[in-house]
């Protein structure tokens, strides 16, 4: 490859060519988060029109007291998708003696430096970061056993799943963390499109540039042949699901080549990149219990954008 990038995983590209072959195209959302991906993310996080980010952070601020009664002492912190370790500052802060962190992400690289980090600035917290796709099962280190668990999935990332995804992966995480497991999760929540559209598609385009970029990392790192400046940006509110959905948008009728495959674009044809599903708390929270967790606390913020869940394992 050259400049040094790294060849995709034979599964990714698989993933990517069955994706882009179905009657509807679509791509996996992991091809977002490469080191690029993952610095176009940051900006995103501080654009003026993404509210979600700051928003939470503010929430977690000011519920920090209010979990901090709930966790057990001596808790492991098991986070889903740590790409920045900001959040989880927050909440280690908040908390009694936290004794371990397991921060799991497909970002290698940027999982490893973040964990550091916090290594150091929480002296005595073991930390043990997992490279791993967060929506695989995986086992946790053995050096967690017998500790008290705390499940942490902050950011939303929960809407970019389809409902019965989230369903599946809520009951995961609650096998894998066990009887007694509590589950911390941030979702946004449903409102008017005027607000949720301009954080899907900001005025300086850089979410533009977010989704673009994983066509920029097929033709790098699979040797695909996208025309960059064949395919806009667009974001669409759905009604019905209640979900923004991103799309890649083939300017012009046009082949695209990958793994020896020709893939024929109509003009106007989407590749669907992305959903980021709007429950309301209520909807939410059915999601949860369906998983086999129960709703013990939600906060939400002053103007109802953004909300906060502590959820407690069910029976089995
Ligand atoms: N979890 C984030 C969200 O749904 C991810 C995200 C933000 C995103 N902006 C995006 C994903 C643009 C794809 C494209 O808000």
């Amino acid at each position: 490859m050259p400049d040094g990038s790294t060849a995709l995983r034979g599964d990714v590209v698989a993933d990517a060519l069955a994706g882009l072959l179905a009657p509807r195209k679509t791509l996996p959302a992991k091809l977002f988060y490469d080191a690029e991906g993952c610095r176009l993310f940051a900006r995103i996080t501080e654009l003026p029109e993404y509210y979600l980010t700051r928003t939470e952070l503010a929430l977690l601020e000011r519920i920090g007291p209010l979990v901090r009664p709930l966790v057990p002492e001596r808790a492991a912190i098991v986070e889903y998708g740590a790409g920045s370790e900001t959040k989880a500052a927050i909440l280690l802060s908040a908390l009694r003696r936290p004794a371990a962190y397991v921060p799991i992400d497909v970002a290698e690289a940027e999982l490893k430096e973040g964990a550091a980090r916090l290594g150091r600035r929480f002296p005595g917290l073991a930390v043990h970061p997992v490279s791993a796709d967060f929506l695989a099962p995986f086992r946790l280190p053995a050096s967690v056993d017998g500790m008290p668990r705390l499940g942490f999935f902050p950011g939303s990332t929960i809407g970019n799943l389809e409902p019965p995804t989230a369903i599946r992966f809520l009951r995961q995480v609650r096998q894998t963390l066990g009887a007694g497991a509590l589950f911390l999760l941030g979702a946004d929540l449903r409102k008017s499109p005027s607000v949720l559209l301009p954080a899907y598609d900001d005025a300086q385009g850089i979410t533009a540039a977010f989704n673009r970029n994983v066509l920029v990392r097929l033709n790098r790192e699979a040797g695909a042949d996208f025309d960059l400046d064949g395919f806009s940006h667009r974001t669409v509110w759905n009604d019905q699901e209640s979900r923004i959905e991103m799309h890649l948008v083939s300017r012009r009728a046009q082949t695209v080549h990958l793994g020896g495959r020709a893939i024929p674009f109509a003009e106007g044809e989407t590749i669907h990149t992305e959903n980021s599903y709007k429950h309301t708390a209520q909807r939410f929270l059915a999601i949860a219990e369906a998983a086999g967790w129960r709703g013990m606390q939600l906060w939400t913020d002053p103007d109802d954008l953004f909300s906060i869940h502590l959820l407690e394992a069910g029976e089995a």
